[in-house]
């Protein structure tokens, strides 16, 4: 499976597609690095990939509570993180960070990724969003 792309998206809706694309090739288990600023659009790529992962409920930033829990169809479960407001990895590893990457049945996306650099697991796929415009964002999948 190659997973190593760049696409350049014009609008939210494509950056949704991409999320709900990318979401029906990987396999369960998948963890997910979200790189790119405030406003990059490291949510509206969540919200599209739990949509290709036939989620249906609202996904919102978990930015206040910092993880949401969305049951898979299939079992399992989907970890949407926002690490913000997480100080270090020793923070996250507090309150349990790892136990959300240990269940092969299910998939993590994690904002703020840099926040744990040093305890991400040496799978994670990396998702970087830059502003290319206000509209327009290049979004490069990398898995090194
Ligand atoms: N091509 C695009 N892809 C994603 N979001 C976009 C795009 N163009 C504009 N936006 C806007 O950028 C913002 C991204 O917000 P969000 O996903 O919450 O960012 P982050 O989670 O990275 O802080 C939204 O307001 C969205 O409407
Ligand atoms: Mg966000």
């Amino acid at each position: 499976m190659n997973i190593e792309r760049t696409i350049l998206s014009a609008s939210e809706e494509e950056t949704e597609a991409f999320g709900a694309a990318l979401a029906r090739e990987l396999p369960a288990g998948s963890i997910l690095a979200l790189e790119g600023d405030l406003g990059a659009g490291k949510t509206v790529f969540s919200r599209g990939f739990a949509r290709g992962l036939g989620i249906e409920e609202p996904v919102s930033s978990p930015t206040y509570t910092i993880i949401q829990e969305y049951p898979l169809p299939g079992g399992g479960m989907l970890y949407h993180l926002d690490l913000y407001r997480i100080a270090d990895s020793a923070s996250a590893l507090a309150f349990g960070v790892d136990e959300y990457f240990a269940d092969p049945d299910s998939m993590a996306l994690v904002e703020w990724p840099e926040r744990i650099a040093d305890i991400l697991p040496d799978s994670v796929i990396h998702v970087s969003i830059r502003h290319v415009s206000d509209h327009e964002r290049q979004i490069t999948v990398t898995r090194p």
